[in-house]
């Protein structure tokens, strides 16, 4: 897909899953936000860079963190629902709407102690762009903390993808599960010239009530929302039962428990 096209599929997909997206997958999402922060190990007083903040959940934990001392958040992304919800939620903290990939066009001339970029790679047309552009805004012995979905076959949710794809006849987020394969983040932070890389794999389950709410999580919170808007009544019953006929072996009666993982990366400018 062209990386123009894919930039505005992300922008106003997000914008239409601003309002639903907490909701939808905030629990599931919880171990991969736990997880960067550990590993982020943020110090009273730290400026701290979060990219692609979404609707701020991270951004909120990190102010929690640094604030004492005068430590300051930054929160990006590309869509402005989302950076609403983040900066109604966060005054505190600023908020800048960018392009992962080019923090310099808005951030020009500023440096961070640590940058986070939560499950934000995945949408990016370029990670490797994105990891050098977020790396130029580290401070020396600045820390960069990422995290992205594993590997495609851990995550149950994942015919998602194929099923909206083939009704667009393009892909919705070409690049998804790349970085989420065998050791291909930390040969990223590498390649983007941060030392002591560690990574590691953890586990999550989406869980949902009903079949209702994990179609409305996956189709109305999430990268895909911008494709589902278009679809008419019987394209979008068709997705949803492709979709639920895909998480059926998950299903326990009526709820719905899908397992996931993410792989979480650390390194350091030197
Ligand atoms: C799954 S959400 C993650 C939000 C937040 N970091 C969290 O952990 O909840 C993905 C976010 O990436 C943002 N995004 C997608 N492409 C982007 C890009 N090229 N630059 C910046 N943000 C982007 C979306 O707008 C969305 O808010």
């Amino acid at each position: 897909m062209d990386s123009r096209l894919q930039l505005r599929v992300q922008r106003y997909g997000w914008d239409r899953a601003a309002p639903h997206y907490e909701l939808a997958w905030n629990q599931a999402l919880a171990p991969a936000t736990a997880a960067v922060l550990a590993s982020a190990a943020l110090q009273p007083g730290e400026h701290v860079l979060d990219v692609a903040c979404g609707s701020g959940v991270l951004t909120r934990a990190a102010w929690q963190a640094v604030a004492r001392r005068g430590g300051e958040v930054v929160g990006t992304d590309l869509s402005e629902q989302m950076l609403a919800q983040a900066s109604e939620q966060s005054p505190q903290c600023r908020f800048v709407r960018a392009d992962g990939q080019q923090l310099e066009d808005s951030l020009a001339n500023e440096e961070f102690d640590v940058v986070l970029c939560g499950l934000g790679l995945m949408y990016m047309p370029d990670p490797e762009l994105a990891l050098a552009s977020m790396v130029r805004r580290l401070r020396p012995g600045g820390r960069l903390v990422a995290s992205v979905w594993g590997e495609r076959r851990a995550c149950a949710w994942a015919d998602l993808f194929p099923i909206v794809d083939a009704q667009v006849y393009s892909e919705v987020c070409p690049m998804f599960f790349r970085l989420g394969g065998g050791d291909a983040l930390a040969r990223a932070l590498r390649e983007a010239e941060l030392v002591g890389v560690t990574t590691e794999r953890i586990a999550t389950t989406a869980d949902y009530a009903d079949a209702q709410t994990a179609c409305d999580a996956a189709f109305i919170a999430g990268p895909v929302a911008l494709a589902y808007s278009r679809f008419d009544d019987a394209t979008r019953l068709a997705v949803q039962a492709e979709y639920l006929a895909s998480i059926e072996p998950w299903r326990l009666e009526s709820c719905y428990s899908l397992p996931g993982e993410f792989v979480i990366g650390c390194g350091k400018l030197s």
